[in-house]
């Protein structure tokens, strides 16, 4: 059975009319089946229907569509938070429709809504809550306000829908580096993170820096193959291997700043000695490879720390499950690596397929279904009083806010 860490608030079964899609999930009375999910926390418009028997039998979402705003923003080399707002708003009606066309469903056929409330860009937040909740309104559905890290960290279970806790979890995505512990579905302890840019970020601006564009992860990812890892030894920022005592909590987070200086410099002077354009794009490949390889070791390091000192400890229950998420978790050498760690230390691992890595409607709509029918929900189901968008919000905050 799941359990929700903190949830105390009866839920207001006030709504009318209620859709008539009841069932039982472990003897308990599932009363919304169907969820229509919408994330617009920052550059994609990503629309998803979970159906839960649906989902059990095919272990994905009834349907899911997705817009990216990546040509949009290339050209600025980041986001536009102005220009992300604009796209959603063009998007979100063209993006429900084909969605509800792909899944065979009208819109009367929705238990309830849900949307990303934060973290992320104030404006593209609003625009998707507002259109989320002005739908949810005129059907007298409920609508939930899910928090954008929970979907990434939760997405794992949409494939295997019988992943329980306890377990850690890895958020590697452009604007977050997490470790999380969790106990319980709702209850997340931060162990490590990012003090300074996200692993997502160093993956673009080396990309920047060797020229590949924006966002760079990807096409880095690919040059990478190209390239010899061992060619050049970047350290590997923040653990012991880099030659410097750690602080405590320090042995869990994580440092990418200096790792994209160190490939600029790099990069620099390779260029001084060669003028060849073969060449060139040889060296270019070799520190991408070096690059994503100090990446994936680092988190290699810091995972295993925190495993050591997690299952270190008296009466709580081992770690034996590793769920990670986020847009980086879609690099292959990292995954590669997560694999060896998982063999290393008997942990189950689950990576999502790399649609549902990056942003997608499919997390906000699944981990909607999990809270509306968990009776906890974030505070603001139909809610007029709770605030709808948080564009900061931590993760640790989650169940308390009501
Ligand atoms: O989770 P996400 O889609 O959006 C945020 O919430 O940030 O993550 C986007 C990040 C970008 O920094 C992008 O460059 C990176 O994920 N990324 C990758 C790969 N695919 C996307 N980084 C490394 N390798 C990849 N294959
Ligand atoms: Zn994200």
């Amino acid at each position: 059975m799941f359990f929700y860490g903190s949830a105390s608030k009866k839920h207001n079964p006030k709504y009318s009319p209620l859709p008539l899609h009841f069932t039982t999930f472990k003897s308990r009375l599932i009363l919304y089946n169907i969820i229509l999910g919408i994330e617009s926390s920052c550059d994609e418009t990503g629309v998803a229907i979970y159906d839960r028997q649906y989902a059990i039998k095919y272990r994905k979402c009834r349907s899911s569509t997705l817009q990216s705003q990546t040509t949009t923003h290339a050209q600025y080399g980041g986001v536009v938070p102005e220009l992300a707002s604009r796209d959603h708003l063009l998007h979100l009606q063209k993006l429900l429709k084909l969605c509800l066309k792909k899944a065979s469903l009208k819109l009367t056929d929705i238990s309830a809504f849900a949307y990303t409330r934060g973290p992320g860009l104030v404006g593209a937040l609003l625009t998707g809550a507002s259109y989320t909740r002005a739908l949810a309104y005129s059907l007298g559905r409920p609508c939930v306000g899910i928090h954008h890290m929970e979907g990434h960290l939760l997405s794992p279970m949409i494939e295997n829908p019988t992943i329980r806790p306890p377990f850690l979890g890895l958020l590697v995505s452009g604007g977050h580096t997490l470790l999380i512990e969790v106990q319980a579905l709702g209850r997340y302890h931060i162990i490590g993170q990012s003090l300074d840019d996200a692993v997502g970020e160093a993956f673009d601006k080396s990309a920047k820096c060797l020229g590949l564009g924006y966002p760079g992860g990807y096409p880095l990812s690919q040059l990478a193959q190209q390239g010899n890892n061992k060619a050049y030894a970047f350290s590997r920022p923040m653990t012991t291997k880099a030659g410097k005592a750690l602080s405590p909590q320090n042995r869990f987070n994580f440092s990418f700043s200096g790792l994209k200086t160190e490939v600029k410099n790099c990069y620099q002077k390779e260029l001084l000695t060669t003028k060849n354009d073969l060449e060139k794009e040889k060296i270019k490949a070799n520190i991408a490879a070096s690059f994503e390889s100090t990446v994936a070791e680092t988190i290699h390091i810091k995972i295993q720390n925190t495993l050591n000192f997690l299952n270190r400890r008296d009466n709580h229950p081992k770690i034996r499950r590793l769920l990670v998420a986020g847009g980086v978790a879609a690099n292959r050498t990292l995954r590669l690596s997560l694999n060896r760690l998982s063999e290393q230390n008997k942990l189950e691992l689950y990576i999502p397929a790399p649609h549902l890595c990056t942003d997608n409607g499919d997390m906000i709509a699944y981990v909607g279904w999990l809270r509306l029918n968990n009776k906890l929900d974030a505070g603001n189901t139909m809610n007029t009083q709770a605030s709808t968008v948080l564009p900061r919000w931590s993760l640790e905050d989650i169940g308390t806010l009501r």
